[in-house]
C-alpha cells in the first residue's frame, strides 16, 4: 500500500488547478470544541473547504460552523435546543443514533411539520445512552447534509469512562465541488440517483481537507470517528497507531476488538477506536483512507516525545448502554418481515406502486424514483411492520440490487441475526453490500412512528424508505 496525500480533487480542470499554489494550510489541531449553543441556527455561510489557492465554498451551516457545533453532554443529561431556520427552505434535524421520544426525532410530515424559513422547532430530549452520535437536517437531506447541515452529538459515560490520554473527534465529510470550489447544485440528479449517489471530490475531516492533530509516542488515544458524508463508504486503516475498535453507532462492544483488517465505515456510521501510538517521537501516524489498495490520509498525527510507556495491554470494554434484553430465543421466536430491496441502475425497476399508483419505471424515471422496498417506492401509507411495543421483529433485507445500501432504523438499535443464529454488534446503521441478504432483529421498545431508510441520501430520496409503527 502507498499512502499519498493527495486532496482528492480529482474532478477539477487544469485550468485552475495550474494556477495552484500546493501549500499546506496552518497546522490546525483536531480539537474544535466551543461551548454548546442553546440555538442551533441553520443558515448560509462561507468557509475554506478547499487547498489554499481555491475560493471559500458557500455552505449550509449551523451556527457558521461546519461541522456543527459540537454538542457535548453527559449520558442522563437534557438536551435541549432551539432550531432556528435562517435558510430559504424548510429544515428539520433529526438526531441520529438517539432513543428518543417520537416527536423529537424530526422527521417532517412524519413526527413533525418541516420548520419554515423564519421559523423554529423546541428539541428537547433526556440521553438516554452515552456514545458517538450526530445530529443531521432531515428535511431534503440529499441536498441539506451534503451543504453541511450536519455536527456531533458526544455522550460522555458518567462514570467507567476509557483511560485514555487524549481523544480525537473526527467527522469525515465529502463535498463535491466545482472548478470554482463551489458545490455542485445538482443535487437531485439521476445519475447520482440511480447509481451509488452523490460521491464527492473533496474529503474532509473536521472541515479540513489536511487535518493536523497531535500526539504523543506511547500515548493512548480515544477516536471518535463520524461519517458524515452523502453517499462515500470509507475503509478506514492506521499507520502508526494500534488499537480497538471498542464502539459501533455509539452501542460499546462487550469486548473491544482488535483491529486488524481495514474498518467500513459506510454514511451514517460511526466507530470508537481505543488506539496506543506505536509511531515514534518526531515521526507521523495516521487515520488511513483505503480506495483501490491507495492509502490516503485523513489525519495526520505529529507524534511527539511520549511521557509514559505504551499499555499495550486491550482496554476494558466501555460502561454497557442500557439497551433492550435481546436474547437468541426471543429473536428465534419472533415475527419475520421480509424487506426486499430493487432497482437502481443495471436492475431498473419494471413497475413498482409510488404515491399509491402502480406505474411503469419510465413513469417513476421521470419522477426522480428508482428504488423500491417491497415493490413500493417511496414512503406509503401502510407501514412496513405494526408491532406492538415490546415485541421483537427480524427482518430480513434482500439486496436484489448492484449497489450498497446502509439501512438505518431510527429510535432504535438493532443487533445483526448471523446465520449460525448469533448477533452482531448494536447498530443503527448497517451496510449491506451488492446481492448479499443481511438480516436484523430489534426490540421495538420505542413507540411511535419511525423511519427505516437507506443512508445515501440520493437513494433515500429516489425510493428507498419506509417506516416502522410501534404502538404503545
Ligand atoms: Cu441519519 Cu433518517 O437519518
Ligand atoms: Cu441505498
Amino acid at each position: 500500500m502507498t499512502l499519498s496525500r493527495r486532496t482528492f480533487l480529482a474532478g477539477t480542470s487544469a485550468s485552475l488547478g495550474a494556477g495552484l499554489v500546493a501549500t499546506a494550510p496552518a497546522a490546525q489541531t483536531a480539537e474544535a470544541a466551543t461551548p454548546a449553543p442553546q440555538v442551533l441556527r441553520a443558515a448560509t455561510a462561507s468557509l475554506q473547504l478547499a487547498p489554499s489557492g481555491y475560493p471559500a465554498t458557500g455552505i449550509l451551516a449551523y451556527n457558521d460552523a461546519a461541522p456543527g457545533p459540537q454538542i457535548r453532554m453527559k449520558q442522563g443529561e437534557r438536551l435541549s435546543r432551539r432550531l432556528e431556520n435562517g435558510l430559504d427552505q424548510a429544515t428539520s434535524i433529526h438526531w441520529h443514533g438517539m432513543r428518543l421520544p417520537n416527536a423529537m426525532d424530526g422527521v417532517p410530515g412524519m413526527t413533525q411539520p418541516a420548520v419554515a424559513p423564519g421559523a423554529g422547532f423546541d428539541y428537547d430530549f433526556t440521553l438516554k445512552d452515552a456514545g458517538t452520535f450526530w445530529y443531521h437536517s432531515h428535511n431534503k437531506s440529499w441536498e441539506q447534509v451534503a451543504r453541511g447541515l450536519h455536527g456531533p452529538l458526544i455522550v460522555e459515560e458518567p462514570e467507567g469512562a476509557p483511560d485514555v490520554d487524549a481523544e480525537e473527534l473526527l467527522v469525515l465529510d465529502d463535498w463535491r465541488l466545482r472548478d470554482d470550489a463551489s458545490l455542485d447544485p445538482d443535487y437531485a440528479n439521476i445519475h447520482d440517483s440511480s447509481h451509488a449517489g452523490r460521491v464527492g471530490n473533496l474529503i474532509t475531516v473536521n472541515a479540513k481537507y489536511d487535518l493536523q492533530a497531535r500526539a504523543s509516542s506511547g500515548d493512548r488515544l480515544r477516536l471518535r470517528i463520524i461519517n458524515a458524508s452523502n453517499a462515500r463508504i470509507f475503509q478506514l486503516a492506521l499507520k502508526g497507531l494500534e488499537g480497538w475498535v471498542v464502539a459501533y453507532d455509539g452501542m460499546p462492544l462487550e469486548t473491544p476488538g482488535r483491529i486488524e483488517n481495514a474498518i467500513p465505515l459506510a454514511p451514517a456510521q460511526r466507530v470508537d477506536m481505543i488506539v496506543d501510538v506505536t509511531a515514534d517521537a518526531g515521526g507521523e501516524a495516521f487515520l488511513i483512507g483505503l480506495e483501490r489498495n491507495e492509502g490516503f490520509a485523513l489525519t495526520t498525527f505529529k507524534v511527539g516525545e511520549g511521557r509514559r510507556a505504551r499499555r499495550d495491554a486491550a482496554p476494558a470494554p466501555l460502561p454497557p448502554n442500557p439497551l433492550p434484553q435481546m436474547t437468541r430465543v426471543m429473536v428465534d421466536a419472533a415475527p419475520v418481515q421480509k424487506l426486499n430491496m430493487s432497482g437502481g441502475a443495471m436492475r431498473a425497476l419494471r413497475r413498482a406502486v409510488y404515491k399509491g399508483r402502480n406505474m411503469t419505471g419510465q413513469v417513476l424515471m421521470d419522477e426522480g424514483q428508482f428504488w423500491a422496498f417491497n415493490g413500493m417506492v417511496g414512503m406509503s401509507d401502510k407501514p412496513l411492520a405494526q408491532v406492538a411495543r415490546g415485541e421483537t421483529l427480524r427482518i430480513p433485507i434482500v439486496n436484489d440490487t448492484v449497489f450498497a445500501h446502509a439501512m438505518h432504523l431510527h429510535g432504535h438499535h438493532f443487533r445483526e441475526r448471523l446465520p449460525d443464529g448469533g448477533f452482531g454488534p448494536w447498530r443503527d446503521t448497517l451496510l449491506i453490500a451488492p446481492s448479499e441478504t443481511r438480516e436484523i432483529a430489534f426490540v421495538a421498545d420505542n413507540p411511535g412512528d419511525w423511519m427505516f431508510h437507506c443512508h445515501m441520501l440520493s437513494h433515500q430520496a429516489a425510493g428507498m424508505a419506509t417506516w416502522v409503527r410501534v404502538s404503545a
